[in-house]
């Protein structure tokens, strides 16, 4: 069955599997054992209920799966705890018949959404409708299939009933998701975030995070942040006032000094400076039918734009687009270590690919902005600026709010 009109992975049914480091910091975060039924929608080959079935007793683990060779229809074989798997959509409207299981009854929920999205279905309003997720995304029909599973676990569990998952980071940073972290801090008890480090899961390098929530518990005033350090050591909570969720989730960049990251009062970002940041034009296949080099971001080689891309001031403005001149900086917009691409123009034109951002501030702030870039700030601003599912990317916006230290408007 064609699951998904586009993916945002290669997978067609975002099959990311857990490894094993994750699947522990997940069922531990989410404290007791539950009595009771276990549910986990996109089970896989069952990492994150095996790992609970080591920790819980007295538990029915019901797994559900598309793919008929999910390697969770073989838990049956494991004796010590009770489990039933269905090879089933678990977004299908259905699926409490399926599955012999009404919605609202389960203790537990596990899961690590496939990140995919489905073709709309009518039934998938009510979906979201009933765990009250309708209004969360700016285009209803193009909602995720991670979201659609939230919606679908929030259905299935008891008002009390634990949900733990394993979330990308466009859910827990990214600006379309305001309205969702609105919806799961003050519609439900937002416990725990934990950030992972990249390279957790098979097949992807996205940056994913562990999530555990109580549906409609009461709302706390603040929500433990943490991340799992690469030695496996977690850090000390940071609490979060529940307020600031809508922003965003990862302790990352909550945890930097603010300096570096927020605008705050006497603290002048690149917007109040003048600064404007443009986009670079070309796409990978129109810069191929170039017959002039474009920048692009594997070009970065150092600290200025190599000699090869200047364009004479003639040339560039025989061309169609956008070009950068000498003082203006340039940044990777998207993939891999964007904190590490800033180059400035020192001399002639040059032509940019869209995966360059080009900020151009008045001449005196030159080295003081790019000083700021190339610290270690500066790169911990982009980081932590970055966000998306696969690949990292960094907006306008987020580029303009940042805090240059030692500048004044
Ligand atoms: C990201 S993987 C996670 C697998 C496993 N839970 C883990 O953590 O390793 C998502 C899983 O969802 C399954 N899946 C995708 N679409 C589904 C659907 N509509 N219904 C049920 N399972 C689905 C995929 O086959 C895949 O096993």
């Amino acid at each position: 069955m064609a699951l998904a009109t586009a993916s945002r992975y290669s997978d067609p049914y975002g099959r990311y599997y857990t490894r094993g480091g994750a699947a522990e910091v997940l069922v531990s975060a989410m404290g007791r054992a539950p009595k009771g039924v276990v549910i986990d929608l996109g089970a896989g080959d069952g990492a994150l209920v095996g790992e609970a079935s080591r920790r819980w007793t007295d538990v029915r683990f019901i797994t559900v799966d598309i793919d008929k060779n999910a390697g969770s229809s073989r838990l049956l074989e494991q004796a010590n705890s009770s489990f039933s798997h269905h090879v089933a959509d678990a977004l299908d409207a259905q699926l409490a018949q399926k599955i012999g299981l009404d919605v609202g009854v389960a203790h537990s929920a596990l899961c690590n959404p496939p990140y995919i999205r489905p073709r709309w279905r009518s039934h998938f309003g009510q979906i979201l409708e009933d765990a009250r997720l309708s209004g969360v995304f700016p285009h209803i029909k193009c909602v995720p299939a991670d979201i659609l599973f939230i919606a679908q676990n929030l259905r299935f569990l008891r008002p009390g009933g634990k949900l733990g998952l394993i979330l990308p980071d466009g859910i827990i940073a990214g600006e379309k998701c305001g309205a969702l972290r609105h919806a799961l801090t003050t519609e439900h008890r937002l416990e725990r975030v934990i950030e992972l480090p990249r390279r957790m899961f098979h097949g992807t390098e996205a940056k994913a995070y562990v999530v555990v929530l109580t549906k409609q518990g009461k709302s706390a005033d603040v929500i433990a942040l943490q991340r799992l350090e690469a030695d496996g050591s977690l850090t000390r909570p940071l609490d979060l006032p529940v307020d600031e969720a809508i922003s965003r989730l990862d302790y990352s960049f909550h945890c930097a000094p603010a300096q570096d990251v927020f605008p705050r009062r006497g603290h002048v970002t690149l917007r109040d400076l003048g600064a404007t940041v443009a986009r670079g034009t070309f796409s990978s296949s129109e810069r191929s039918a170039c017959d002039f080099p474009v920048f692009h971001t594997t070009d970065f080689t150092g600290t200025g734009v190599p000699r090869a891309f200047h364009l004479s001031k003639a040339r560039a403005e025989t061309i169609d687009a956008l070009y950068a001149e000498p003082g203006d900086i340039l940044v990777a917009r998207v993939g891999r270590n964007l904190e590490e691409k800033v180059a400035i123009v020192e001399r002639g034109r040059v032509a940019l690919s869209d995966c360059i951002l080009r900020i151009r501030v008045a001449s005196e702030l030159h080295g003081e902005v790019l000083k700021f870039f190339r610290s270690q700030a500066g790169r911990l601003a982009l980081q932590t600026a970055s966000h998306g599912v696969g690949a990292k990317f960094i907006t306008r916006d987020a580029l303009l709010d940042m805090v240059i230290p030692g500048c004044r408007a």
